[in-house]
């Protein structure tokens, strides 16, 4: 029972700070006769948990996620603990006042892995003329695929198309070995947003450059490139691409000509040693397969890889819209 209530909590607190959906918390996992002091531990762990309380998550999420805890120790306990009720009501007092905060935070935490990323986002999927303010579920994907199979990255050199808020990059930065990675969009909101984000969580980045940091060893850069201009693109001294990386740039089939010319450019200026890694949600299959057709006429070729399932994952993401990840490489 203990072991069964200490698991529930774990996963629950890693799930709260990244503000996983209510609707795919499972929470019929919870433990019955959970005891006082487990529910104080419930609350400590995530309305309470210090990373929260730092850089605190979407309010509103806060408020929806007490109030279905609250609702489901009432349904299996004889009395809930006052802290779950104090907290519920503590956050209810902030809603108001939230309303008017662009930004909020989201927490990725690995404890087996040593990774702890916290990053600012905008609280909508579409600000200052961008989808890239705000993480999405494709780059969670990735960066979960890529700490799987951490061989990929090791020692290479990454670029990162439309990285957005950094989330993947960062991942893989601080645990995947990349030797230089470069993490890339055509909003300069974004840009100034990765930057924010990549000096909150490498506290030993120091600026070498104008966007170039050294972290422990390895070097970083955060540079402007619209797809449509990447022939216009200063490269960073010492930097080729041996894998591009690029999660949920495939939704708008306006840019998929810029998009497929960009990849392509990268691939030629590597003699194609080269490859890529691509999330992409599928909302709209058709919209997928045209992309992989363009693909296909400028002579790459792609192979679906296994998304990581759900009991193993590391971390959290939607799943109600299927992720699929492709590797593409030029036919030979
Ligand atoms: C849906 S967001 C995905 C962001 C991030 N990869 C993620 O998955 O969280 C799409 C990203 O592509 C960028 N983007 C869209 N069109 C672009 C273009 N023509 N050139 C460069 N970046 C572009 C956007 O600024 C945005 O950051």
């Amino acid at each position: 029972m203990k072991e069964e209530s200490e698991s529930f909590i774990d996963t629950l607190k890693y799930q709260f700070l990244c503000c996983y959906p209510l609707h795919c918390i499972d929470w019929d996992a919870i433990p019955k006769g959970l005891t006082w002091e487990q529910h104080k531990q419930l609350i400590e762990n995530t309305a309470l948990q210090p990373l929260n309380k730092k850089y605190p998550i979407k309010i509103s999420y806060q408020l929806n996620f007490l109030k279905r805890l609250l609702q489901q120790l009432e349904k299996h306990c004889d009395e809930v603990h006052d802290i779950v009720y104090e907290s519920y009501c503590a956050v209810q007092q902030r809603v108001a006042k939230d309303t008017t905060e662009k930004y909020a935070y989201k927490h990725y935490v690995q404890p087996s892995l040593d990774v702890s990323i916290t990053l600012r986002e905008s609280k909508s999927f579409v600000a200052e003329g961008t989808t890239g303010l705000c993480s999405w579920q494709a780059s969670i994907a990735l960066a979960d695929y890529l700490v799987q199979n951490i061989k990929l990255l090791r020692g290479k050199c990454v670029l990162e198309l439309g990285a957005g808020t950094g989330l993947c990059g960062t991942i893989a930065l601080q645990c995947c070995g990349v030797r230089h990675m470069l993490l890339t969009d055509g909003s300069h909101e974004c840009i100034e947003l990765m930057k924010e984000n990549v000096l909150r969580n490498f506290r030993e980045a120091s600026e070498v450059n104008d966007g170039e940091y050294e972290i422990k060893g390895k070097l970083l850069n955060l540079c402007k490139l619209e797809w449509g201009s990447v022939s216009d693109m200063k490269w960073p001294n010492g930097f080729s691409a041996d894998v591009i990386l690029a999660a949920d740039v495939v939704y708008d089939d306006t840019v998929f000509d810029s998009l497929t010319n960009a990849i392509n450019y990268v691939f030629k200026i590597r003699d194609d040693k080269c490859e890529m890694l691509l999330a992409a949600t599928v909302r709209n299959e058709h919209t997928l397969n045209k992309f992989l057709n363009l693909l296909s006429t400028l002579d790459f070729q792609y192979i679906e890889k296994d998304v990581m399932p759900l009991d193993k994952c590391n971390f959290y993401w939607d799943r109600t819209t299927p992720v699929k990840i492709f590797q593409i490489t030029r036919k030979s």
